[in-house]
């Protein structure tokens, strides 16, 4: 059975860049306690990170990701035949889908279009899927990861405020005409946890009231330290079963994208594993934690870079939220 290649990528960042010292400004302003601008970069990575316009939403952002994939992938929209769209922040709360607003937007005629959530695992579940359905004989789908976190922020919050982006990124995926390239392998996990990483209400469990506005629990609220090793670990685990699925050595492998969400589980993961640093694809000094649209981001860039070239071996690596965690090994190239 011929491989899904990823025909093309494309992004949409948020149009406002923030630096950390706006960030300072506005966790000050909210009564947050203090933080500074050596903490984050220290702690995180994190310089600057995209937000959406006013106007701009989780949808507007994935249509220009869309936008530059189909550009890039050299097809039209008719030619799609699914979108699928990985989001925790979808544009409203509960239906339509996102997807089905960038679906409208496109004037893409009656295909299935839905969303997915799987947090910062979004897009390796997203991209997951599709490959199933090209291999049930779907020709071409946009799978898109698209996040407007700004909107989720508790800026009294300084371990969470400084580390989120918007933005999103998409890629076509297609039918090879080949057999030795594409998504060779994907595995997916979930482990059901609701406390380290969630958004307490509006969902029906706890419906949006003046109560939860009043304490903000329509905002992101983690436990870092648990979140950070839990990443760490799983994303150790992946690339080891992929590699051994597949029958690889480490050093086969040309470029690593881990889900952004903090340069030090990158450097522990590339520690722990004996991977040379420069092997992982690194967004988030720029970009900040995207969650599900981190990983298409960061193919965009590294393919728009020169970085990221034909016959390069790529494991994408994606953990976060549910929590969930998943892995997939392609081979770049149509
Ligand atoms: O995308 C989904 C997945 N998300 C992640 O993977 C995020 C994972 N977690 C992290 O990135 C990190 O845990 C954080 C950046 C959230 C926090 O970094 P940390 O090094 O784990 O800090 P910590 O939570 O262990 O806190 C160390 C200290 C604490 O002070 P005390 O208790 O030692 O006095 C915090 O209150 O750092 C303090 N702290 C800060 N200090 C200055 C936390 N945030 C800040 C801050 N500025 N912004």
């Amino acid at each position: 059975m011929p491989n899904s290649v990823i025909l093309g990528c494309g992004k949409g960042l948020g149009r406002i860049k923030v630096f950390n010292s706006e960030i300072i400004e506005k966790i000050m302003e909210a009564g947050g306690e203090p933080t500074t601008d050596e903490w984050i970069q220290e702690r995180t990575g994190i310089r600057k990170r995209c937000f959406a316009a006013p106007k701009e939403t989780t949808a507007s952002m994935a249509v220009k990701a869309a936008k530059n994939a189909l550009r890039n992938a050299d097809i039209s929209i008719n030619d799609i035949d699914a979108i699928i769209l990985a989001t925790v922040t979808s544009d409203y709360g509960g239906t339509p889908s996102s997807a089905c607003v960038v679906q409208k937007a496109l004037g893409a005629k009656n295909i299935p279009s839905f969303d997915l959530n799987a947090a910062c695992s979004g897009f390796i579940y997203s991209l997951a899927m599709a490959d199933a359905l090209i291999k049930a004989s779907f020709r071409n789908i946009l799978v898109i990861g698209s996040e407007t976190l700004s909107r989720y922020i508790n800026w009294k919050d300084r371990s969470v405020a400084p580390l989120l982006g918007d933005g999103a990124g998409c890629v076509v995926i297609s039918k090879s005409s080949y057999g030795d390239r594409g998504i060779i392998d994907w595995v997916l996990h979930a482990e059901g946890n609701p406390k380290v990483l969630v958004i307490p209400a509006g969902g029906s469990r706890c419906p949006a009231s003046e109560l939860t506005v009043d304490n903000n629990l329509h905002t992101l609220q983690m436990d870092g330290k648990e979140v950070f090793k839990f990443a760490v670990q799983k994303a150790i685990q992946t690339i080891t079963l992929l590699i051994e699925r597949n029958h690889l050595m480490l050093n086969e492998i040309d470029l690593i994208f881990v889900h952004q969400a903090n340069m030090r589980i990158t450097n522990a993961i590339s520690e722990k594993l004996k991977i040379p640093r420069e092997k992982f694809f690194d967004t988030v000094s720029t970009c900040g934690n995207t969650s599900s649209a981190s990983i298409p981001i960061g193919l965009d860039i590294a393919e728009k870079k020169g970085v990221l070239k034909f016959g390069n071996k790529i494991l994408l690596i994606g953990f976060g939220g549910g929590l969930t965690w998943g892995g997939c090994y392609c081979i770049w190239g149509k």
